[in-house]
């Protein structure tokens, strides 16, 4: 089994899910009826995904509270974050004296072939990057396995030079590494599993489950490409 390479003092690695973290029984939740037998367990309740997200929209704001932002979300696992954390902001921005004004952008990045990571990586809709010049950048992914998907996407932005750039990643593998880059904001730090839900696929399915999941075999057959 891996190290634990990521656990930071202080807890800024997120919430710390163990190896022998045997997940949630499915039978405790509502999910879809057509991913029956599709699923091992439930990892993150969708519940606490939420409240979680909250925390780092806070964290979010008392670091770049009263800057103007672009936030860059990674298509395609990490729009239901990305679209719930700019939620808990703008929540934040209404209800506080401080606020961040906002602007999304979208980028597609592509890599994964069933459960493995192909050598290609694709990136789309980040061709002309050239307004993020000067601008405080929010990158913002759904999970981060190795690192070296965000490791090329960092430095495919920086050659457009913005002032600043930050990361938000909702879910952070314990995989071992060596200088990958890690996000700022860590929501969960899980164990190296394939994990869907939350918008995080499949094979382009399972984005339609509310709570982060690891896939079972059965599952795996099923749709397998
Ligand atoms: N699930 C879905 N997409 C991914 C994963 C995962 O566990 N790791 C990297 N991309
Ligand atoms: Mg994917």
């Amino acid at each position: 089994m891996a190290d634990v390479v990521l656990q930071t003092e202080g807890g800024s690695g997120g919430i710390v899910i163990g190896d022998d973290w045997p997940g949630y029984s499915l039978e405790l939740f509502s999910y879809p009826a057509h991913y029956a037998g599709d699923l091992q367990c439930v990892v993150v309740p969708h519940g606490v995904i939420m409240d979680r997200t909250e925390r780092l929209a806070r964290d979010i704001m008392d670091d770049l509270g009263e800057h103007d932002i672009v936030v860059l979300c990674v298509l395609k696992g990490g729009y239901q974050f990305c679209a719930d954390l700019v939620d808990k902001i703008k929540a934040l921005s209404c209800s506080s004296d401080r606020t961040i004004p906002m602007r999304v952008h979208f980028i597609r990045l592509k890599s994964y072939l069933n459960d493995q990571s192909t050598e290609d990586l694709h990136i789309l809709g980040a061709e002309d990057l050239s307004f993020l010049a000067g601008k405080n950048v929010l990158i913002v992914e759904g999970i981060i396995g190795t690192g070296e998907t965000l490791k090329a996407l960092l430095k495919h932005v920086q050659a457009f030079q913005p002032k600043m750039i930050k990361v938000a990643g909702l879910l952070v593998k314990r995989v071992p590494r060596n200088t990958a880059s890690l996000p700022d904001y860590v929501g969960f730090e899980i164990p190296d599993r394939f994990v869907v839900g939350y918008a995080l696929d499949y094979n382009e399915y399972f984005r339609d489950l509310n709570h982060i999941c690891v896939i079972s075999d059965n599952g795996k057959m099923k749709y397998k490409i």
